[in-house]
Parts: C-alpha cells; sequence; structure tokens
C-alpha cells in the first residue's frame, strides 16, 4: 500500500539489445528500456516508493547513490534482487537540490552490471514553494531561482561513459594487462549515444554530469577553452558559482555547470589529458586521451532568460562542529586499512546526530576515490590546505590524488541500524568488486 501523496516509481530491470552504431545490435541492460534508466525526479520533503523488479536471470540491484535514507532502501550488497522479484524501497527525501544517480551494487558485480548499461539520474528538487506545480520542470533552491531548469531544453542530463566494442560490437570488459583501473574504452557514450550533438536554443546552458564509467577519469573542458561556471557538486549547489576552464571528475562524481553560447556557433566538450595523474600506468589508464564528448549547435538566435545567480546556497557548515569521532582510512592493494571487504564484517558504528572527521590517504600511486553512502560530507583540508573550489561544496565522492590527505567532515543524522550497514569505498568499480571497500552502521 502507498502513503498518500507518495512519489511512486515502477522501474524494471531487462536484458535487450541497442544499436548504438547503425544496424548492428549490442546486447545491453536497461531500466524500463534496453539502456540506461528514467531520469527519476523528486522533491525535498516528498515519500518517494519504488518497485524495482529483476527481470535479468541473475541477482541484481539498484543504489541510490547519494541519497540520505535508511541502510535497508540503500539498494547495496545487502538488499539484492533475485530473478523475478521486485524490490519495494521507501523514504522521505531529506537533503537540498541536487543530481544523483543509480547503479546496481551487488558484491563482486557491480563493475561488470553497471557497465552493461544499469544507470541513471535521480535529481532532487528543493523549493521553498510547495504550491509549486507538480508537472513544472523548473522546482530548484530559491535563491537559485534564473538557473537555466528546463529539462532536456537548457538543463541537460548527460551520463558521460566510455565503452570499448569487440568485432561483434558487443561491450568488452578485456582489462589491459597492465593497467591499474580495469576496462578503459576508447568510444564516448552521452546518455547511451554515440557521436552525440545538442541543439542550443539558449544563451546560458546547465549541464548536468555525471561521470557514469566503471574507471576513466574526465578532465573536461570546451575545444575553444572557454570559461564555463562550476555551480553544483556531488550533494547540491555550491555557495557560489566558481569560474574553470577545466573540471576533473572521477567514477561517480557530479557536477553542475552553466556555460554561455554564442548565436550560430559550434563548440565541443572535450576531456584532456590529465597530466597529475600519469602514475605509472598513464597510457593505457587513459589520463593522456583526449576525446570529444558532445558537440553543442547553437542556433541563429538564442533566447536569454536564465541568469547566473552570484549566490546559490549556504556554504558547508561543518568546519567549526564538535568531532564525536576521528577516523583514518588508508586505500592501496585493493583494500582499505589492510583490510579486503567482506560481507559479514562491520567495521565500526557511528553514533547518530554526530559530526565524525576522516582522513583519507590513496597510499600506493595509482588512482582511487573515495566513496561513503548516506552521507554528504565537506572536505575541510587537503594535506592542511583549504580545499580548491571544486571540492568547496557537499561531495560524496571525491577524487585521491596520491599521497594527499583528504580531511573529510561528515554529519550522521537519523536512520539508525545496527543490524544493516553502508558502504565506504573506491568508486573505480573494479577496484570496488577487487575488495577497496568496507561497512559502517548507524547506531
Ligand atoms: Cu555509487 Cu557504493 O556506490
Ligand atoms: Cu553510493
Ligand atoms: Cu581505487
Amino acid at each position: 500500500t502507498s502513503a498518500a501523496g507518495a512519489r511512486v516509481f515502477a522501474l524494471g530491470i531487462q536484458a535487450g539489445e541497442t544499436a548504438f552504431k547503425e544496424g548492428q545490435a549490442t546486447r545491453t541492460w536497461g531500466v524500463n528500456g534496453s539502456y540506461l534508466g528514467p531520469t527519476i525526479r523528486a522533491r525535498r520533503g516528498e515519500r518517494v516508493e519504488l518497485a524495482v523488479h529483476n527481470g535479468l536471470d541473475r541477482e541484481t540491484s539498484l543504489h541510490w547513490h547519494g541519497m540520505h535514507l535508511p541502510a535497508a532502501m540503500d539498494g547495496g550488497p545487502h538488499q539484492p534482487v533475485a530473478p523475478g522479484a521486485t524490490w519495494e524501497p521507501r523514504w522521505t527525501i531529506d537533503q537540498p537540490a541536487a543530481t544523483l544517480w543509480y547503479h546496481p551494487h551487488v558484491h563482486g558485480a557491480t563493475a561488470d552490471h553497471t557497465y552493461r548499461g544499469l544507470t541513471g539520474l535521480f535529481i532532487i528538487d528543493d523549493s521553498a514553494d510547495d504550491s509549486a506545480d507538480d508537472s513544472a520542470d523548473d522546482r530548484t533552491d530559491d535563491r537559485a531561482q534564473g538557473l537555466p531548469s528546463t529539462y532536456g531544453v537548457d538543463d541537460i542530463p548527460m551520463i558521460v561513459q566510455d565503452r570499448a566494442f569487440d568485432r561483434d560490437n558487443q561491450f568488452t570488459e578485456r582489462i589491459p594487462l597492465a593497467g591499474s583501473l580495469g576496462v578503459i574504452g576508447d568510444e564516448i557514450l552521452v546518455n547511451g549515444t554515440l557521436g552525440p550533438y545538442v541543439d542550443v536554443t539558449t544563451r546560458l546552458v546547465r549541464l548536468r554530469l555525471l561521470n557514469g564509467s566503471n574507471a576513466r577519469l574526465y578532465n573536461f573542458g570546451f575545444s575553444d577553452d572557454r570559461k564555463f561556471s562550476l555551480t553544483a557538486t556531488d550533494g547540491g549547489l555550491l555557495a557560489q558559482p566558481w569560474e574553470t576552464d577545466r573540471l576533473h571528475l572521477s567514477p561517480g562524481e557530479r557536477a553542475e555547470i552553466v556555460v554561455a553560447f554564442e548565436p550560430g556557433a559550434s563548440v565541443e566538450l572535450r576531456s584532456y589529458p590529465s597530466p597529475e595523474y600519469g602514475g605509472a600506468s598513464g597510457r593505457l589508464d587513459g589520463f593522456e586521451d583526449r576525446l570529444d564528448i558532445c558537440q553543442f549547435r547553437a542556433a541563429a538566435t538564442l533566447s536569454d532568460d536564465a541568469e547566473l545567480p552570484a549566490v546559490l546556497a549556504d556554504a558547508p557548515d561543518l568546519a567549526g562542529a564538535a568531532v564525536a569521532a576521528e577516523r583514518s582510512f588508508s586505500l592501496a592493494a585493493d583494500k582499505i586499512n589492510g583490510r579486503s571487504m567482506a560481507m559479514d564484517r562491520i567495521d565500526f558504528g557511528v553514533r547518530e546526530g554526530t559530526v565524525e572527521v576522516w582522513e583519507v590517504v590513496n597510499d600506493n600511486g595509482y588512482v582511487h576515490n573515495f566513496h561513503v553512502h548516506d552521507v554528504q560530507f565537506q572536505v575541510l583540508t587537503v594535506d592542511g590546505e583549504a580545499p580548491p573550489p571544486h571540492l568547496g561544496g557537499w561531495k560524496d565522492t571525491v577524487l585521491l590524488v596520491p599521497d594527499r590527505r583528504y580531511r573529510l567532515a561528515m554529519r550522521f543524522t537519523d536512520h539508525t541500524d545496527p543490524n544493516v550497514p553502508y558502504m565506504f569505498h573506491c568508486h573505480v568499480l573494479q577496484h570496488e568488486d577487487d575488495g577497496m571497500m568496507g561497512q559502517f552502521v548507524v547506531l
């Protein structure tokens, strides 16, 4: 039975075929379709009820990445959905406007299941105006009113994925022998489309970028090096827009950027080499690649309704908070603190209502990032210094430059459950599957 006023979503996980290339079928998985899944959208304060039906021949799951919710609804390795079964998670949305996403999270098979196509966005809206029309596409934090917000027109979701196709046009999950990250593809899909372009009709456009790749690191920028404004990170709006011409996103991270276009001009969103991540495996891990991501073709005349507000949201506020516990995490050799993920081992418990500081270090020179379930965290310092602007807002996943010390502050609120854990892990999916993951409970 449904709660009155709940937002209900039916999601069917299925196997299918997708013609990424003309007339050639690739075997894929999708949600309510053959590849990727629908954008789910709900507002802060709303109750959501999802029915996740597994139409595959094996167990899988859907995890709501970035969501604050009870552990039993999280869709992680402890909530597998059997073939033919339907799982019905439900919770009340209680966090600011943000671009979240969903993907499978069965232990040992997250990389494979995600690669086949089980990915979608989960957008949260946050408006002080509760009387706003549910069907309106422009719903956002009120101070950010004015940001481009017409979905698919000037507010464009972009799920960016690399894929490698074999001779029969099937996805290959072949891992380069000397690579350190897992599969790296040489073809780029945006929202499941090869060679994508966007017809631009407005001067300002918001892009909701998701690095939906298993392993690849992107260093986004435009072909003419134009500047753009970063307006939101994983957990929501930044305090102020930050202007830049390059933006790194590691697997699982999101960014919202606002770009200005000129009438009649075309420009390409690309990914550029990331010199600072060369490492031992630079070329095989794709750090030297320059990739075309998406072309933007501006119309001869552009409408000009949106604006970029000077102030977007409150800045994260955990810097001065009383800290109940400090923990440290060292990532190296498929392990965290020397331990490999075990389904029946809970690494620690945190106290509901408290703030903790986690110090995280990438200790082996390869690329790792760090993701925590249930919370959004504030990056307090990187190697003792204030974080760079792109790490100044709420985050749930952070790229770990080797040997730097990241101090992350997070507040655990409600949803206690001594029996069902949340995960923390590297979001390079092969690393996660190989055991670079641990579990905690909120008590
Ligand atoms: Cu995006 Cu534990 O996951
Ligand atoms: Cu997650
Ligand atoms: Cu890793």
